[in-house]
């Protein structure tokens, strides 16, 4: 199938599914405050509403927020007395993030912590943080190795993580590749493979993103 074909079916399907005015909202003032147009899609949206719901999440935490699409996504999938952390670099990014959320008003707390991911993961780490039912790795992909290894001391057993964007236009097979992001994302795909306390697999996507995938991962022990 072209990447065309599976775009057009993506948006029949997100049409046939019901279009959502919040999450088209958002997109929209992402749009406005000049922010890339690399959210996930709105079929894959649903998959994380439907796994937080699947999860009964009370604690999620997402790391690249951007303009808080998939924030809103994961918080509405989640029981109404949780709280989701989202880890976001870009001050402007957060900025429309906030105004996002609150317009959408997904139910659970939203906290958007600014700055570098990895030095609020590790202040979490170290502050004792109770542990994420789900979490959502989708920031910069160079540091994907660093994130899960953190991840994995901020999650119990049960918990689910999901990674974005692991195949890359099928780049991931080459084992060769000299591309930052690449080697980040099977680096993190071999430690999870190499790890007894992980059950994983990895979905490809098509559609409105082109050729991508979706790690899922459960912890198990
Ligand atoms: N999850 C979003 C898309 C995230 S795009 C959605 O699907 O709607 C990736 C985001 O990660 C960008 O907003 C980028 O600014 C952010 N990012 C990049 N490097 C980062 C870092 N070191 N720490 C935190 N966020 C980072
Ligand atoms: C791109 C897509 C993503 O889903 C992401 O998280 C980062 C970048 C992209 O298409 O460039
Ligand atoms: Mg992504």
């Amino acid at each position: 199938m072209t990447a065309s074909r599976s775009a057009t079916v993506d948006e029949f399907l997100e049409a046939l599914l019901g279009k959502d005015e919040a999450l088209a909202s958002a997109l929209a003032r992402s749009e406005s405050e000049n922010l890339p147009a690399i959210a996930v899609s709105a079929l894959q949206g649903r998959l994380l509403t439907l796994i937080t719901q699947i999860a009964g999440a009370r604690r999620v935490l997402e790391i690249g927020t951007l303009g808080g699409y998939s924030t809103i996504c994961l918080a509405r999938g989640m029981r109404s007395d949780g709280v989701l952390v989202t880890l976001e670099l870009d001050p402007h990014h957060a900025r429309v993030a906030r105004a996002n959320i609150a317009a959408a008003n997904p139910g659970a707390h939203v906290d958007v912590i600014e700055g570098p991911a990895l030095d609020a993961l590790v202040e979490m780490i170290e502050t004792g943080s109770a542990p994420f039912d789900v979490v959502f790795i989708d920031a910069n992909k160079d540091q994907y190795p660093q994130y899960l290894e953190a991840v994995l001391q901020l999650t119990r057993a049960g918990s689910v993580i999901v990674m974005d964007n692991v195949v890359r236009q099928g780049a991931i097979a080459d084992d060769e590749s000299t591309d930052a992001n690449v080697i980040g994302v099977l680096v993190a795909l071999k430690a999870i493979a190499g790890n007894q306390r992980l059950f994983a697999t990895v979905i490809q996507t098509v559609g409105s993103k082109g050729h991508d995938g979706f790690a899922l991962v459960r912890v198990m022990t």
